[in-house]
């Protein structure tokens, strides 16, 4: 989210004259984009800060400023900790950012912390590099409130962008060669444009450029709707992958957190979606250590990842975020406890995603060319559709951009091996399952 909207800030700011540079040392502008969803987030700006602060010693004046959710939660007490920052402006105000940066080149304190109900950038072509793969953000802000979640406070209300506005910037992009897309929203399942819902706008996305992936990010489990289950299903080109946070696999927890579901509705889900959608993966979050937590709740999160056999997850310590309503509560599993189960979860995690590799050896797979594999210039690399980094011989004639068929020969936790079968026609080959 904070990637798609740096790619909105470095629009507003080139359309004002300012050029990017890769190089801190020779910018008279740095912001850095934050996030606030977990302490040690907030702990690496500040260390950045302190480590920026030398380039305003120069002849020239730098502006440093920070933006995003750490903005907007600290506002004013943000310049207290850390007199030298020019510009705090939070995530709905980035269209204002030349003035502020005026005020800052100017002198003074440029501050933008106001959250809007209606702001989603809609008219703003993010500026993008990659020329493959693209975000777009479709909706902002979240109105769940989960008890731990510092989003609602620092993203504000939910709000979407016009179905036609992100229709016509994914014609765009097709136009300029881009093969795959991810729709973003903090909860893409409250989705709403005028009675259009988020499985209308897939279908519609979906439906611009068949040769173009289209993959989404997050969705809350109590409102993914069947409606979007068969969307998936029913157009090749959006990805069989679902990332579906459970966070705990105590129903107990789960109400203390504000989840709104049981362990019971998520595991109905789950295999609903794989009766729609042969051969779906899905991704989670975990958080691990949550205020009154037990032995007996933890082993719960640990039968619930058993029972999923998720693709991937990202997990995570709790961490209390002032402002929250869990904030009150008392912190009270002990660090080296949180630390333990963590690594459990982490664990547990690992092995199931090696085994599920494991199994796709001998078995084909569609994948996106991105170029060059990290660890050999001989080999190139790609995503399957599931997601997962697929490494394969360079050969003659395939490049970036290109969709080739191969076949999985060695898999480990996190990358899978393959044989290039030949480039395909990523329409041709499709199997349309209708259900
Ligand atoms: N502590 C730990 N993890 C958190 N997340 C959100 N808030 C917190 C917190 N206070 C995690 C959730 C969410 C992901 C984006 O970050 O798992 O799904
Ligand atoms: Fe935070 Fe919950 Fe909203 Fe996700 S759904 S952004 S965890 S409040």
């Amino acid at each position: 989210m904070n990637l798609a909207d740096s790619e909105v800030v470095l629009s507003i700011l080139s359309d004002d004259g300012y050029e990017i540079t890769k190089n801190e040392n020779e910018a008279n502008v740095i912001l850095l984009n934050t996030c606030s969803v977990r302490d040690n987030a907030e702990q690496r700006i500040h260390g950045r800060l302190g480590n920026l602060k030398r380039l305003k010693n120069g002849d020239e004046k730098v502006v440093l400023g920070v933006i995003g959710c750490m903005a907007e939660r600290m506002r004013d007490k943000l310049l207290e900790k850390e007199d030298f920052v020019d510009v705090v402006v939070g995530p709905d105000e980035y269209r204002k950012l030349p003035e502020y940066l005026d005020t800052a080149f100017a002198g003074a304190k440029g501050i933008g912390v106001r959250l809007s109900k209606t702001e989603t950038y809609d008219d703003i072509v993010p500026y993008r590099e990659d020329g493959l793969s693209a975000w777009i953000s479709v909706m902002r802000g979240c109105d769940k409130f989960c008890t731990y979640c510092v989003v609602p406070f620092t993203r504000g209300r939910e709000r979407s962008r016009s179905l036609s506005s992100v229709v016509s910037e994914i014609r765009e992009l097709s136009q300029k060669g881009f093969r795959e897309i991810t729709l973003l929203g903090q909860n893409v399942n409250s989705y709403n444009d005028n009675g259009n819902d988020f499985a209308d706008l897939m279908r519609a996305a979906a439906d611009v450029d068949r040769n173009i992936r289209i993959r989404f990010t997050t969705s809350h489990p109590q409102d993914l709707s069947d409606k979007l289950l068969y969307a998936i299903a029913e157009n090749e080109n959006i990805c069989n992958y679902i990332h579906l946070p459970v966070q705990s696999g105590s129903d107990r927890i789960l109400k203390l957190m504000n989840r709104t579901y049981t362990i019971g509705h998520y595991l109905n889900l789950i295999e609903k979606a794989r009766d729609i959608i042969p051969g779906v993966s899905f991704s989670t979050d975990i958080i691990a250590g949550f205020p009154t937590e037990t032995e007996e709740d933890h082993q719960m999160t640990l039968d619930v990842i058993e029972k999923v056999r998720y693709d991937g997850a990202f997990m995570f310590k709790y961490s209390p975020r002032e402002g929250t309503k869990a904030y009150r509560f008392e912190d009270d599993v002990p660090e080296d406890v949180k630390s333990r189960r963590l690594t459990e979860i982490i664990n547990l995690q690992q092995s199931i995603s090696n085994e599920i590799n494991q199994k796709l050896i001998g078995t084909e797979e569609v994948v996106l060319v991105e170029g060059a594999s990290r660890k050999s210039e001989n080999d190139l690399s790609g995503r399957s559709d599931t997601n997962k980094v697929v490494v394969f011989p360079k050969l003659a004639g395939i490049n970036r951009g290109d969709y080739v068929k191969v076949k999985i020969r060695k898999a480990s936790s996190a990358t899978l091996i393959a044989d290039v079968i030949g480039k395909v026609d990523f329409l041709e080959n499709k199997v349309v399952e209708t259900a």
